[in-house]
C-alpha cells in the first residue's frame, strides 16, 4: 500500500493543491485532493484486471472551484436541502444562505468543498488513509457553532473506499456531512449510466414538493417506480409517471434506510453487467439520496469532456433532507462538546 502525492494546481488566492493518490495491493487507487477534501478520481479493476476511472472529476483544482455540479464533492455543513433557508434551535431561528429557490442547497455557497484542509496519514498493513480536517468558524454558513471536522478518506486491501466524519462544536449546532461522487461503473466519460442495475434495501423514502423539499411524509416505494428493493436497471423506471419523478426530472430521492447508529450496514448495491464492476454501499446513516444525475452539466471535466444527464449516478448517504426540520424524521442536533461521527464505505467487487 502506498500514497504518491503531486500538485494540483493553485487556488486563486495562490494556495497550492496536492492530489494525494492511495494505492492497494491489487491495482485499486482512490485520488483525493487537500483543497475541500474532495474525491477525485477511483480507479477499480474490471473482471479482466483493466482499470477504469469510476468517478466523474476535473483534471485540477480549478474544475473544483466551481462546481456546481458537486462533482465528488465533500458536502457541508448540512448536505441537501434546508426548507426555507432557516431552522430553528434552542429557541434561536437561523437563516441560510439561499442558494436553491429559496432554499439553502448543500450548506450555501461554499466553503466545505472550496477550502483548503490540513492533512495527516493513516496507515496499517491492510489500509492506507488520510485524515483532512479543519476548522469551520462560528456562523460559517449561518450555522452556530466553532465545527472541528475531519473527514478520513481509507482504501483498504479488500478494495474498500471507507469515509468517516468526525466533528465537534463548541455550540449546539447541526451537522450532515455527505459526499456527492457521481459513478459510473463503465468509467466516468463513458456515457450514460441508464443500463447500470441499482439495489437499495428500502421499504419507504421521503416524498418532496416541487422545489424538492420533503412533505414531512414517509412513504412505502411498494408498487411506486421508486422500488429499488430488487434490482433493476437505472433507466427502466426513469420516466415513468410519477410526481415524485415528475418533480426531481428523474430519481433524485432520499431513501430511509433499515441502519442503526455505529454499524455500517450494506444498503445499496450498483453493477455493470458489461464490465463485471459492482459497488456495495455500506453506512450507518438512515438516509441515502440517489441522484442519477438528472441535471448533471458539467464541462471542461476530466481530459476536456462534458458530461451530461445521466452520465454518473451519486449514493449519498446522509441524514434526510430538512430533517433538522421535521420533526417526524430521525435526527438529533449536535450537543456542544458531543462528538459527532458517522461512517460509509464503497466496495468494490467483480462479478
Ligand atoms: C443532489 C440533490 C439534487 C441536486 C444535486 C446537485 O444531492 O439531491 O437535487 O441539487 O445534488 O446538482
Amino acid at each position: 500500500m502506498k500514497c504518491e502525492t503531486k500538485p494540483f494546481g493553485k487556488t486563486a488566492a495562490g494556495e497550492q493543491a496536492t492530489l494525494f493518490t492511495l494505492k492497494n495491493d491489487n491495482g485499486m487507487s482512490v485520488s483525493v485532493t487537500d483543497f475541500g477534501a474532495n474525491v477525485v478520481k477511483i480507479c477499480v479493476p474490471d473482471k479482466d484486471g483493466k482499470v477504469a476511472d469510476v468517478a466523474l472529476g476535473f483534471d485540477d483544482i480549478k474544475g473544483y472551484e466551481d462546481n456546481d455540479n458537486y462533482l465528488g464533492a465533500f458536502v457541508g455543513r448540512f448536505a441537501n436541502r434546508i426548507g426555507g433557508a432557516e431552522f430553528t434551535l434552542n429557541g434561536v431561528t437561523y437563516k441560510l444562505e439561499k442558494n436553491d429557490n429559496g432554499n439553502c442547497l448543500h450548506g450555501g455557497f461554499g466553503p466545505y468543498g472550496i477550502k483548503m484542509h490540513e492533512y495527516e496519514f493513516v496507515e496499517d498493513e491492510d489500509s492506507i488513509g488520510i485524515i483532512f480536517s479543519r476548522l469551520s468558524p462560528d456562523m460559517e454558513q449561518g450555522f452556530p457553532g466553532n465545527l472541528d471536522y475531519s473527514v478520513t478518506y481509507t482504501l483498504t486491501n479488500d478494495n474498500e473506499f471507507i469515509i468517516e466524519y468526525f466533528a465537534n462544536s463548541d455550540k449546539d449546532t447541526i451537522v450532515n456531512f455527505t459526499n456527492h461522487t457521481y459513478f459510473n461503473l463503465a468509467g466516468e466519460g463513458s456515457g450514460s449510466v441508464y443500463d447500470q442495475l441499482a439495489w437499495i434495501d428500502a421499504d419507504s423514502y421521503t416524498p418532496t414538493d416541487a422545489e424538492l423539499i420533503p412533505t414531512g411524509e414517509i412513504a412505502p416505494v411498494e408498487g411506486t417506480p421508486l422500488d429499488f428493493r430488487t434490482e433493476k436497471p437505472i433507466g427502466r423506471d426513469i420516466n415513468a409517471d410519477h410526481i415524485d419523478l415528475k418533480n426531481a426530472n428523474g430519481f433524485d430521492q432520499n431513501y430511509a434506510l433499515k441502519t442503526k447508529a455505529g454499524d455500517a450496514t450494506l444498503v445499496a448495491t450498483l453493477r455493470d453487467p458489461k464490465s463485471g464492476r459492482k459497488m456495495e454501499v455500506y453506512t450507518d446513516l438512515p438516509g441515502i439520496q440517489l441522484y442519477a444525475g438528472n441535471f448533471l452539466n458539467a464541462t471542461g471535466a476530466k481530459g476536456g469532456r462534458s458530461y451530461k444527464r445521466g452520465e454518473g449516478v451519486c449514493f449519498e448517504t446522509q441524514y434526510f433532507p430538512n430533517s433538522c426540520n421535521v420533526k417526524a424524521f430521525p435526527y438529533k442536533p449536535l450537543k456542544a462538546d458531543e462528538e459527532f461521527n458517522s461512517i460509509t464505505v464503497y466496495k468494490f467487487v467483480n462479478e
